[in-house]
């Protein structure tokens, strides 16, 4: 199947399910998936049930699409998403994001966990994304164009709708949550990065440095969806403090600022 039908039959099989519009796009990663139990659902679809959809592999990441309310809008939520170390191609990491733009979202916000680049960040930090560096190697839209969601070349730089930016920073602010913004890179994982890659990725300006994310933003905006992204820095990254990188880490401190996490969700769904 190519991407197009791919994504046509995904789009098919969601129709059925549910009548709902959604005009706001959630991914959820690392520790935000709880975050669906606010939705007034209509629909919670298994990625594994829809048709041409990829499904995540990574525990922590249990997929599925979930369509409903939250604060009074249509929203289509993500809990879980797929990665490209996971062996997903980035055009497939992107698909979910393209469905939702398919299926009426006109923003979406994106979330991960991070490791910290920038030294004065430290784990726990949430820091908005102003724009990205793709160092993954491969764009989500390479291949044939999807010319009905978007053009061929599509200008990235507005990538973060500055004007969202702009609305949320004093929001966060008067809701007490310090809200740091910056440069997200993508690397491809799963290993975490070397000592000397987060010296490259300093030098190259990245504030913070991640698996996933990317290819969503590349496509929400082919697609013209507004997009904003949050990452949690979960650690510092690499070679910075001296202990090994783990999971655990991320899982722990990730749970850790879920409730802060979540205010700042609410908050973005409100203005998004
Ligand atoms: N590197 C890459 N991805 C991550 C990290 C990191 O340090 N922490 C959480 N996700």
């Amino acid at each position: 199947m190519t991407m197009q039908e791919r994504l046509a039959s995904a789009y098919g099989y969601v129709r059925e399910q549910t009548d709902l519009r959604p005009e706001l796009g959630l991914v959820l990663g690392s520790g935000l998936g709880d975050f669906c139990d606010r939705l007034e659902e209509t629909a919670e679809i298994p990625f594994g049930d829809i048709p041409g959809f990829p499904v995540s592999t990574v525990e922590g990441h249990a997929g599925a699409l979930l369509l409903g309310t939250c604060r009074g809008r249509r929203v289509a939520a993500l809990r879980g998403r797929v990665h490209c170390y996971e062996g997903y191609t980035p055009q497939e990491a992107a698909l979910p994001v393209r469905l939702m733009a398919r299926l009426g979202a006109r923003t979406v916000v994106l979330t991960n966990a991070a490791g910290g680049v920038n030294l004065d960040f430290r784990p726990g930090t949430l820091m908005l994304l102003c724009d990205h560096i793709n160092f993954a190697g491969a764009n989500p839209l390479a291949g044939p164009n999807l010319d009905e969601l978007g053009p061929r070349f599509p200008d990235m730089s507005d990538i973060y709708t500055r004007d969202l930016r702009e609305k949320l920073k004093p929001l966060a602010a008067q809701a007490g949550i310090q809200l740091r913004e910056g440069v997200y890179a993508m690397y491809s994982g799963p290993s975490y990065e070397t000592p000397a890659e987060i010296r490259m990725f300093r030098t190259l300006g990245a504030d913070a440095v991640g698996m996933s994310t990317v290819p969503e933003a590349i496509a929400a905006r082919h697609a013209g969806v507004q997009v904003m992204g949050v990452s949690c820095i979960t650690n510092m990254a690499a070679g910075i403090l001296p202990q090994p990188l783990s999971h655990a880490e991320v899982v722990e401190c990730a749970e850790r600022v879920k409730r802060e996490f979540t205010r700042l969700l609410e908050l973005m769904i409100d203005i998004g």
